[in-house]
């Protein structure tokens, strides 16, 4: 039998009714090769077309077309996390990506269009950075957000950090602003993100086109020899 897209009695944590962060402990194995697969196609990016700034991390994209064991599961396993959490039926991606940190990238606050919501998952942490606690910290820093006003309610006092490991997952709404603070390790960190809607959009323009190069076709499955 196969592992259960969304284990029984998986715990959730909701900071906010509509954020949602679970740890899944079942994807040790399949990190291990996504992790690898992951750094492979970055370095080979990164050799094709040089870094402008580490603002944007390296992006590789379409996690459905990966031909790499654990791909589609997870893939998967974001979309029934977003109905889930969302209550919605259906589920479309309309982008997907994982991000590979290098030492020095971060992410400038932002938040995703054409997108109703985002799943992040944590492939590996990479180095865990004692002298900067904050190093490569995804935070949700949204003064709309109670978790982000806890010191008066009224204006942004704080920002929102989920506890992140390995296996994390968190669920939110696109229109939410967050942010990755600069990562200081040396072993590059790995998420992947997904901007999921309950039906397709029309294709994107030109202009929301750039930097995101065209879906070479879905990949098959693939299970771990
Ligand atoms: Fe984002």
């Amino acid at each position: 039998m196969g592992k259960a897209l969304l284990p029984k009695g998986q715990y959730v944590e909701t900071p906010e009714k509509t954020i949602a962060v679970t740890n899944f402990t079942d994807m040790e194995e399949f990190n291990a090769v996504l992790e690898a697969y992951l750094i492979d196609r970055a370095t080979e990016k990164l050799e094709r077309e040089a870094k402008q700034s580490s603002s944007k991390s390296t992006k590789i994209h379409h996690v459905d077309s990966w031909d790499v064991p654990g791909a589609r599961f997870i893939d998967e396993r974001a979309q029934t996390f977003f109905r889930t959490i969302t209550g919605l039926q259906t589920s479309v991606v309309d982008l997907s990506w994982a991000n590979v940190y290098q030492k020095g990238d971060y992410i400038l606050p932002h938040a995703h269009s054409r997108s109703t919501g985002s799943v992040v998952y944590v492939v590996s942490m990479g180095d865990e950075d004692d002298s900067d606690p904050l190093s490569g910290k995804f935070s949700i820093s949204d003064p709309r957000l109670s978790v982000c006003c806890l010191a008066d309610g009224k204006y942004m006092s704080n920002n929102y950090m989920p506890n992140f490991k390995a296996g994390s997952m968190i669920v939110f709404p696109s229109s939410i602003v967050h942010m990755v603070s600069p990562y200081q390790g040396n072993r590059p960190r790995i998420t992947i993100a997904w901007n999921i809607n309950p039906a397709a959009l029309p294709p994107r323009s030109a202009a929301e086109s750039i930097g995101i190069p065209p879906h070479p076709g879905k990949a098959g499955a693939r299970k771990l020899k």
